[in-house]
């Protein structure tokens, strides 16, 4: 049976990445993607959703526009990282087709009461600020029977890159992550974090972006090779992540990913440490019962080692079409 998903994204180069392979692989059902502003503003992320969907022969896939800016934040983007247009700047054909009139929070509703009515619980794969879905899990609380799981891109038990502290996804609306967390504590909704510890180990490289250029047609398999040959140049690099792809990997392959019960919890208020996901990895309980602070009241999966190999060949051989 495929495994029923929605990603909210804020597409991006690694978003799509991640679209193309939740589009392709018959081991998911993706029935929506869900938009919010992040790498680019909402209304280009909506456009290059629509934009990779088509490339994928996809647009029976429902296409909702979400949250402009984040809580309480004012919204930032990662155009640096993304290009201008937040997908690369690859002069691709746009989509002619709108997205869904309802909200992005109204589609995710239908969506997982559907799931709920069917009893087809869904797997959440957020793979951009989580604005959304606190959004969500704030004013339909009942959706939680919709779903199975919440995977998310985002945090870090060590790293950051928007800050030296924190991840973007969760800098860009901390207090989202926030809501999110505790708001999957409380509504009994597991929760893995895809986050930086392995988000930069499944690579691929420039000989295998070209073979999937080569493949042309303005298909799935050219536009995920000109994808990662913009990321690779961007960074001055032989190759490039998948990004937002391994969360998607982390769902169709779950041993593919090595995952840790931890308990997390999100700063908000440090001056240097605002948005960072603070993993408690303290093994002694001397420290802990003198821990004035308490341990976090969430504990989720959190993703510690990835077989990255595992992933970039599952992520190529969908895109690629087994071909490459
Ligand atoms: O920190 C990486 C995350 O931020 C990825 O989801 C990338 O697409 C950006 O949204
Ligand atoms: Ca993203």
């Amino acid at each position: 049976m495929a495994i029923p998903v929605v990603l909210d994204v804020d597409t991006g180069v690694d978003d799509a990445c991640a679209l193309l392979l939740a589009a392709l692989h018959p081991g998911l059902d993706l029935r929506a993607v869900t938009c919010v502003g992040g790498n680019a503003p909402v209304d280009d992320v909506v456009a290059n959703t629509l934009t990779v969907l088509d490339a994928a022969g996809r647009a029976d896939v429902v296409v909702a526009r979400g949250a402009e800016r984040p809580l309480l934040e004012e919204a930032v983007d990662a155009r640096h990282v993304h290009g201008a247009d937040g997908m690369g700047d690859l002069d691709w054909p746009k989509s002619s087709r709108q997205p869904d009139p309802r909200h992005a929070v109204e589609v995710l509703r239908d969506v997982l009461r559907e799931a709920a009515a069917t009893d087809e619980p869904v797997t959440l794969i957020p793979l951009a600020p989580l604005t959304n879905i606190a959004l969500l899990l704030r004013t339909y609380p009942e959706v939680a029977r919709g779903l199975r799981e919440v995977v998310f891109m985002g945090g870090a038990a060590d790293v950051g890159n928007a800050t030296a502290s924190a991840e973007f996804n969760v800098f860009h609306d901390p207090e989202a992550a926030a809501v999110v967390l505790d708001a999957c504590a409380d509504l009994g909704i597991a929760v893995t974090m895809y986050g930086l510890d392995v988000f930069y180990a499944p690579h691929i490289g420039l000989a295998q972006a070209d073979a999937l250029v080569a493949v042309g047609g303005r298909g799935a398999a050219e536009l995920a090779g000109r994808l990662v040959r913009f990321q690779a140049e961007r960074f001055g690099a032989g190759s490039a992540t998948i990004g937002d792809a391994g969360a998607v990997c982390a769902v169709l392959d779950p041993g593919g990913v090595q995952r840790e019960k931890l308990p997390v919890r999100v700063e908000l208020a440090g001056t240097w440490s605002r948005g960072r996901t603070i993993v408690d990895r303290r093994d002694w309980t001397g420290d802990l019962s003198h821990d004035p602070h308490g341990l976090a009241p969430t504990t989720i999966d959190v993703c510690l080692e990835v077989d990255a190999d595992r992933y970039a060949r599952l992520w190529l051989d969908t895109v690629g079409g087994g071909s490459l």
